[in-house]
């Protein structure tokens, strides 16, 4: 029987995943519970992406604007809304920016799973389910062969990885010694609608859009594993539904690409489908290769078989229809797009949330 939950805490549900998440569960006939969404609003969080969400759930979503590190909100939050299982999203998520500035990182991503999950053992009689959302970059880098199975060390290279290796080994900890039920799943880079553009698949669509340099790190041909966000979300649910109590699962596309090809297709995509730019040349040549980033991994790809033979899970897009649809949301959701680069959604948390 799949698990059934009435009270679903989700952690960073105003980030890209967790958007994406949201949303996708609206339409579940399976899910008729409450979410109960916890969400800091950083500057990753954007409240304008859940428009029309609280409409579609009425009365069984609510938000509320909390910090993960502050035990005593989460644990309010927990006995209030009688919450039975988490789903953890928050993060702070951004390779570049934990290179740059680290701390939040290791307070997020590291204090903030841990508080949680004390939290969740504090409540151990009514969670049924804590489920941890991760990366497949905690393994580290590969070389020209092979994927990532889930038996494969940890070997996390960024400051970002190395956090969130920290908080999957607290997860496994808290499973084996106090008995807390919990699943993990380790997945490749995403890409889809309401991703902030600082990442490399909407920023690089933007960009392409608006005519401006196009820049990538180091020699283009570092390969990343790309999965289209809502095949992650029915991969997530699908481990949340019927995984065992301690499992870990790797979740990816097979659709390993050098970021080169990626930026490639976006500009012919987006030649395709928005007016030339003005000097008349196609988009291509607006790539520009930039000093590469320190500690650049060279390649991820990950082998999801396990959990494609144990919950019989498979992604529904390919990278060609998938990154047509994404390039399609970012040219038609151009309001979206322009308050998150304008800043003009921070303006609206301030009104709404002080
Ligand atoms: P994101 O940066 O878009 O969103 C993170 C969200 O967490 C934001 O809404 C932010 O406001 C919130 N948040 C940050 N600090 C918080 C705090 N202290 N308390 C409460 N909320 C806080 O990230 P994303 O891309 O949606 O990633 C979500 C999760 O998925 C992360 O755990 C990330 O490590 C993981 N992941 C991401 C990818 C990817 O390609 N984006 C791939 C695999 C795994
Ligand atoms: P990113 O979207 O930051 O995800 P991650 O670092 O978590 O994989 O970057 C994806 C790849 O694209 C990564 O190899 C770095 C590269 N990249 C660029 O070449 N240029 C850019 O401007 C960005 C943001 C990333």
């Amino acid at each position: 029987m799949p698990r059934a939950f009435r009270n679903l805490m989700v952690t960073g549900g105003a980030g890209f995943i967790g958007v994406n998440f949201i949303r996708w569960l609206c339409d579940r006939p399976d899910f008729t519970g409450h979410v109960i969404n916890v969400d800091l609003l950083t500057y990753a969080g954007n409240p304008l992406s859940l428009l029309g969400v609280a409409e579609r759930f009425g009365p069984r979503y609510h938000f509320i604007k909390a910090d993960i590190c502050d035990a005593l909100r989460i644990a309010e939050i927990i006995a209030t809304y009688e919450i039975d299982a988490i789903v953890h999203f928050a993060a702070e998520s951004h390779v570049d920016r934990s290179i740059a500035a680290p701390d939040a990182f290791v307070r997020t991503n590291i204090l903030g799973t841990y508080t949680l999950l004390q939290a969740a053992r504090e409540h151990a009689d009514q969670i049924q389910l804590f489920h941890h959302i991760s990366t497949d970059e905690v393994f580290g880098s590969l070389g020209k062969r092979g994927a990532f199975t889930e038996k494969t060390p940890y070997a996390p290279n960024s400051p970002y990885s190395a956090s969130k290796a920290a908080s999957d080994h607290l997860v496994r900890a808290f499973h084996e010694t106090y008995g807390l039920p919990t699943t993990l799943s380790n997945c490749s880079n995403n890409y889809g609608p309401f991703q902030f553009p600082e990442k490399l698949i909407p920023l690089m669509i933007l960009n392409a859009r608006e005519g401006k340099p196009l820049p990538v790190y180091g020699d283009g041909l570092n390969v990343r594993d790309w999965l289209f966000v809502a095949d992650h979300c029915s991969a997530i649910w699908r481990v949340m539904q019927e995984a065992k109590p301690g499992s870990t699962y790797n979740v990816g596309g097979r659709n390993e690409l050098p970021n080169l090809r990626v930026v490639e297709k976006i500009c012919d995509l987006v030649d395709q489908k928005a007016p030339p730019l003005a000097d008349g040349k196609p988009r291509r040549s607006l790539i520009t290769f930039v000093k590469d980033r320190p500690g650049h991994d060279r390649r991820y790809a990950i082998n999801c078989a396990k959990i494609e033979r144990d919950l019989g899970w498979r992604p529904a897009e390919t990278w060609e229809t998938g990154f047509e649809r994404t390039v399609d949301w970012y040219l038609k959701n151009a309001e979206w797009c322009d308050q998150v680069r304008s800043g003009e959604y921070q303006k609206w948390i301030a009104t709404h949330y002080g």
